[in-house]
């Protein structure tokens, strides 16, 4: 069974957009627990601008599931990781201005730096996901650094308006994951996925964790996040 875990990053969006308390993502990740959620994703980005140090402190005491820190692999971030011990910590790059996170981490060209952060995180005993593009290098190079489990970036797809493209996006997602299984990783996936777009991933063979947000927050203004995540889960499993 497919596996969910809902990035609350834009609860707390909302919040920083009147520097105030609420919506609060902690309550946030209780309903979504409550609702069936696999685990709780949030992503400390280096300048703060949603999540921040103490959410992340309160998530680790409250989460039941699992918590799964999206992070940089900036000194500043890591050695709060290693002091927090989230369940996972999800690695991927980070650029101060974008909106989102824009292209999958490139272990290739920074296999030494990445690989001491992994040896790192994993001393202090958190699972290593690393956030990659679906393509066969990037692959090897998680191996090479020590990574149990990649999330593949599907961003490509989930832009992808004309249907014969849309296709071609989801073999190459296919492709990877068979391959990436073939060498004894953890296959999850995220990025973009929506109610629209999400059930042909699901249908991956051997994907294991889809990491979904904006689509789940969005839904959830209309109908509530409890609905939202139950929405959520319905269609991937
Ligand atoms: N996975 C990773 C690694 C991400 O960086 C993000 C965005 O924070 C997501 C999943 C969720 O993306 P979205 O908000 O588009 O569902």
């Amino acid at each position: 069974m497919v596996k969910l875990g809902v990035n609350i990053d834009h609860v707390a969006t909302l919040r920083e957009a009147r520097k105030t308390i609420s919506p609060d993502p902690i309550e946030a990740a209780r309903v979504c627990e409550d609702a069936g959620c696999d685990s709780i994703v949030c992503h400390l980005r280096e300048d703060k601008r949603h999540i921040k140090d103490a959410d992340v402190i309160t998530l680790r005491e409250v989460v039941k599931t699992r918590l799964n820190l999206e992070m940089s692999i900036a000194k500043e971030i890591v050695d709060f990781a290693c002091k927090i011990k989230p369940d996972q910590a999800t690695l991927v790059p980070e650029r101060r201005r974008e909106v989102t996170t824009e292209g999958g981490l490139d272990v290739k060209k920074n296999l030494a730096r990445i690989r001491t952060v992994v040896c790192k995180l994993k001393e202090d005993g958190i699972e290593i996901s690393l956030f990659i593009n679906p393509v066969k290098y990037q692959i090897d190079a998680a191996i090479k650094v020590g990574a149990r489990i990649i999330e593949l970036h599907t961003g490509e797809y989930a832009v992808q308006k004309a249907e014969a493209s849309r296709k071609k996006q989801l073999a190459i997602l296919k492709n990877s994951a068979r391959y990436a299984l073939s060498l004894g990783l953890e296959v999850n996936a995220g990025h973009g996925l929506n109610y629209d777009n999400v059930k042909d991933v699901a249908k991956i063979d051997g994907i294991n964790e889809l990491n979904i947000g904006h689509a789940i927050i969005s839904r959830a203004v209309f109908v509530g996040l409890e609905n939202a995540t139950k929405e959520m889960i319905g269609l991937i499993r």
